[in-house]
Parts: structure tokens; sequence; C-alpha cells
């Protein structure tokens, strides 16, 4: 994985391309920021000529132009903090979209080894808080900085221009200032960053208190759970605290600062400054003024430095290069996912075929498969069994081209599956997992994934197929009931039922079913059976199945153990063989002889 954390602080340089599209709200930013903090260090100048002119003078003339001309910049100076506020907002909520949109549509590409790698809390917080903390540093952080910068060369140009020596004095306290801050600043950004890591790891606690309720009832061990949750929000407590003191004992320095500033204006300013009681105030304005912009300027600087974290996790995602990866060539002709040059398809058959595939998962550390041959001619169903782990699923994950051989070749209709595009692929299969996934929204929705233009007749056959029309007649609004998160007001074998019907509304020419039935009962199972067996006529069919009693009538049956096809044939041939069919096939049914016997 790439890595980019030895990029110096500006990895904002990855962000910037992000900028382009708000050029104008830049612009505007920038020159609000400069004309704004031109209007504040303006102020003070204002009220040094007051009161010099129309109370050390004790002359009025004028004072209308004079009201005029304040009250004409504050007016100014509140428009200008209106549209800079305005243009940073805009860069805010659209680089925040753009990354997002950029995150999510990439993402879209990766392959399955990504997301076993990553956790969905993990991918969660990169899409939705990684991309906010950058927009907000383009935008607000931006603003405060440079407006607050501007205030602070200003004030200094103006106090150098007006009283050298005076002007140096005050800005001697400068360096102190900045000093203490960072000092502070760096200590609350490691206690924050504490603060946020138990944070984190209670809302991890929580969420497996709730998702895992159940199986902590089981196990007993609430009073563990709990303790650990004691304790985090202890540590998190203590860490609280702390910050809390340190913030106290910034603010404290802050102002002894200001009052430090304040002090040398007090202590040399009514004689360097010749007793103009105007330039002496301005003095005091500036000085006192001066300490809550440094402060906000370290402020900026340390968010720029602790968002690298931010920017560094978020191009990491965004960099990652897919496993499967269709090549440059073959985009050119099939398009990709979301732009498919149908036109350029040739129509897929169904022919199967390993050659010589040797096969290792991206983060496993053993080969599954060693040169492993199989040819699977269209038309044909195959059933797989063997026991828990012996590779039929990596098998499966192999012909949908979800990952790729480490070495040889899947041939789809004869040519290496690389040849096409993986969207080609996709189209053609129809996948129906051991877990069923369905989106949130109505039943029809569902179904409609499958095939988008499927009619409503074609809809209610596919239904009749998979013996579901029960199953949707019993819902409150028919098709026309919402599923819930991920489908989770169904019941799993209801979920699979429907993801069977939407494999076949979109009419695939290899159809894949990994378990397809094992979560329904032995009465539906034999209707389902009975669907498959129609439907998979006409189709290559690849079929995995721990109950073996469901794949009798297949043309062929590979025993796979470790990787390895150990036996292949028909049902017949297997039982006559004698050999680990045989011994599976009889233990299964006389376990389910002896549970049907008891119950
Ligand atoms: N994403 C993965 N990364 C690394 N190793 C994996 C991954 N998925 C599966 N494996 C390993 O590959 C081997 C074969 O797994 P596979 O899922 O193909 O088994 P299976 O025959 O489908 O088992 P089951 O009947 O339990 O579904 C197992 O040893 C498993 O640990
Ligand atoms: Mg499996």
């Amino acid at each position: 994985m790439k890595k980019t954390e030895h990029l110096p602080f500006f990895g904002i340089g990855k962000v910037l391309p992000y900028l382009k599209n708000y050029r104008k709200a830049l612009l505007g930013l920038i020159s609000g920021c400069l004309v704004g903090s031109l209007v504040d260090t303006g102020v003070p100048l204002f009220q040094r000529y007051a009161l010099n002119h129309f109370i050390g003078e004790g002359k009025l003339d004028g004072i209308w132009l004079f009201t005029i001309l304040y009250f004409a910049l504050i007016a100014g100076g509140a428009l200008v903090n209106y549209v800079a506020c305005v243009c940073s907002m805009r860069i805010e909520v659209g680089v925040d979209k753009d990354l997002r949109n950029a995150a999510f549509n990439h993402l879209q590409t990766l392959s399955f080894s990504y997301f076993n790698q990553n956790s969905v809390g993990y991918i969660h917080s990169r899409v939705m808080s990684d991309t906010q903390r950058i927009g907000g540093l383009v935008s607000w952080t931006l603003l405060d900085s440079l407006w607050q910068m501007g205030y602070v060369v200003g004030a200094v140009v103006v106090m150098l221009v007006i009283n050298t020596r005076l002007a140096l004095l005050v800005m001697a306290v400068i360096p102190l200032a900045v000093v203490l801050f960072s000092l502070f600043q760096s200590r609350l950004v490691k206690l924050n960053r504490e603060i946020r890591e138990i944070n984190s790891q209670i809302t991890g606690n929580f969420n497996e208190g709730i998702t895992g309720a159940r199986t902590i009832k089981t196990l007993v061990i609430e009073k563990l759970i709990e303790s650990d949750f004691v304790r985090d929000t202890a540590r998190m407590r203590r860490q609280a605290t702390s910050a809390a003191r340190v913030r106290g004992l910034f603010m404290v320095t802050m102002n002894f600062a200001s009052s430090l500033a304040l002090a040398v204006v007090l202590w040399k300013g009514g004689v360097i400054a010749k007793t103009q009681i105007g330039t002496f105030s301005m003095f005091m304005s500036y000085a006192q003024g001066l300490m809550e912009p440094i402060r906000w300027v370290v402020d900026a600087i340390s968010d720029l430095i602790t968002t690298q974290v931010n920017i560094e996790r978020l191009t990491r995602l965004l960099e990652t290069e897919p496993d499967v990866k269709d090549s440059d060539e073959v985009t050119r002709i099939y398009g990709d996912s979301f732009e498919a040059k149908k036109e350029n398809w040739e129509p897929l058959r169904g022919d199967i075929e390993f050659e010589d595939v040797s096969f290792q998962y991206p983060d496993g550390d053993e080969k599954i498969l060693e040169h492993f041959d199989l040819k699977i001619p269209f038309g044909t169903n195959v059933a797989i069994v063997g026991e828990t782990g012996a590779g039929k699923s990596t098998l499966a994950n192999l012909i949908c081209r979800f990952y790729e051989p480490t070495e040889g070749r899947v041939l789809i209709d004869g040519r290496d599956a690389r040849e096409r595009s993986q969207l080609w692929l996709h189209s053609a299969i129809g996948y129906v997992l051991q877990t069923p996934h369905l989106f949130s929204g109505t039943v029809r929705e569902n179904l409609l994934y499958g095939n988008p233009d499927a009619t409503e007749e074609e809809i209610d056959h596919a239904l009749e197929l998979v013996s579901a029309k029960d199953v949707v007649a019993r819902l409150e609004k028919g098709l026309d009931t919402d599923v819930g998160e991920g489908g989770d007001m169904l019941s799993t074998g209801e979920k699979q039922l429907l993801s069977f019907a939407r494999a076949i509304l979109a009419k695939p020419r290899i159809l894949v079913l990994d378990e397809a039935t094992a979560s329904v009962d032995t009465i539906t199972e034999q209707k389902i059976q009975a669907a498959i067996d129609t439907i998979i006529r006409g189709r290559t069919s690849i079929v995995i199945a721990h109950r073996l009693s469901t794949v009798r009538n297949a043309d062929v049956i590979l025993v796979v153990r470790d990787g390895k096809i150990i036996e292949r044939g028909k049902h017949r041939e297997l039982m006559e063989a004698r050999g680990h069919y045989y011994r599976l096939y009889t233990r299964q049914y006389e376990d389910e002889a002896t549970a049907s016997l008891l119950g």
C-alpha cells in the first residue's frame, strides 16, 4: 500500500486540485479576508483621529464627514465579512461533496479484498469525517488565518509607521506569545487525539454491546463488558479534565500576554507617544487586540498539521488500486461501470474453464488452489460439494472474477476473462449468496435491481419460480413493503428467496448459487429445488451445497477437498465408487434420518 506519511505537512497539495471548481469563491474569500483585515486595522486609526482631533484639540469641524466615513468603514467591513463567509461556506460544502463523491465512486471500483481488509467503521469515517475536516480546513481555517494574519501584519505596519520605537517594544511580546501558544497548542492536540481515540473505542464497545446483546446475555459476560465500558469512560473523563485544565491555563496565559503588551504601552507609551492621547489609545488597542489573532494563526497552523492525518488517510483510499482492474485497452472498448459501451459487447455464451489455476487470497498466507484445471461447457449444471473451508466459494469468486488467479487463467467462452470487462461478465452472471443482502427500499425496488426493465408479469413469474409469492403476499403492502436497512425486516430465508428472484430477473447466462438454500426450511427447499431444475435449463450453473440431497440431479458433481477436486462424476457413479462423496452422503443421510426420527 502506498504510504504518504512522509509527506511534509503540505500534504494539502493533494487537496488543492479539488479547489479548482471553486476558483470564484476562493477569490471572494481571499479578497474578502484582505479587505476585512484592512478594515479591522483601520478602526483604531479612526479612534486615534477622533481622540486627537475632536477631543485633544477640541475642534468639531468635519465631524459629519468623519462619522459618515466611519460608518461606511464599519458597514463595508460587515459586508465584506458576509461575502467572505458565504464564499467560505460554498467552498466547504462543495469540497466536502466532491471529496465524498470521489471517495464513494472509488470505493465502487475497489475489489473484495479491500472490504475484507478494512472495516465498515474505518471506511465510513474516511468518507464522512475525513472529508468534512478537509473541507473545513480549506474554507474556515483558511479564512481565519488569512484574516487574522492580515490584521497582525496591518497593525504592525501602522504601529511601525506611527512610532517605530513603541512598535518594536510591543512586537517584542509577539515571539514570546507564539512560543507559549504553540506549546499549549501541541499539548492540546495530543490530548484531543487521545480523547478521540478513547471515544472511538467507547463507540465501538457500545456498538458491540448492542449488536451482540443476545450473545452477551447467553455467554453471561455482562459484568465483563460493563467493566470494560466503565474503565474506558473513566479514562475519557480523566483526559477530558486534563484538556480542560490545559485550555484554562491557555486562556490565562493569553490574557497575561495581552496584559504584558498593554503594560509595555502604559509604561513607555506616555513618554514615547509624546502624550498624544489618540496615538496612545491606538497603541493600546493594537497591543490588546494582537494576541487573539496570533492565537488564531497558531490554531490554524496546528489545524493544518493535525488534518494531515485525515488527508493522508483519504488520499490513501483514493489512491488504492483495485486488485481486479480492467486494462486501459479493455476499458476503451468495453467502457467502465459508469459508462458501459454495450454496443461493443459480444454476447456471452457461458463456457467456463480453469486452466492451470493457482490462487492465494491477497491477504491469505497459503495457496487455496494449486494447478487447478476444470472445464464447464455451456449449459452444464455443476455441483460443488466438500467440507467447510474446502475452497468452494473461492471457485465461485474466481468464476465471477471477484478475484483473479495468482497463476494460470480463467477462460470465459474460450478467452481469458481479463480480456473483457468485469461489467460484461457480471451482467451475465446471477449470483445468490449464502448471506443474502437486500437494499433498503421496497421489495419491488430490490427485485428491479436485477433488471430495471422487468415487467410486472416477469416479476410475478420470477417470484412464482422461487416460491416467494406466499412470502410477498404475507407482507403488509405486498411488493411495496419496505424491507428495512439491509433487508433486516425480513427473515434470512425470505431474503434468500427474494435475492433468488432478483438473480433470475436478470436472465443470467451463468448462475452461481453459493449455499443459496441454506436458510430455508425443507419444504421451501424442495420447492426451490424444483425451481432450480427449471431455471438452470439453457444456462451454465454452479451450485454449491452442503446438503448433498439437493445436488443429486447435477450433470456433474465435483468433490473438493483442500482446493483440489478429489472426485468427480454423477451422483450414481460417485455412490458406486464408495469414496469420499459416498461417506459424506451416507453420514448426512444418517444424520438427517436420526434427526427426523427424534423429532
Ligand atoms: N478473503 C479471504 N482472505 C483470505 N483467506 C480466505 C478468504 N476467504 C476464504 N479464505 C480461506 O480460503 C479457504 C477456502 O475458503 P472458501 O470460502 O472457499 O471455503 P468454502 O469451501 O466455501 O467453505 P464453506 O463451506 O464454509 O462456505 C479457507 O481456508 C479460508 O480460510
Ligand atoms: Mg463458502
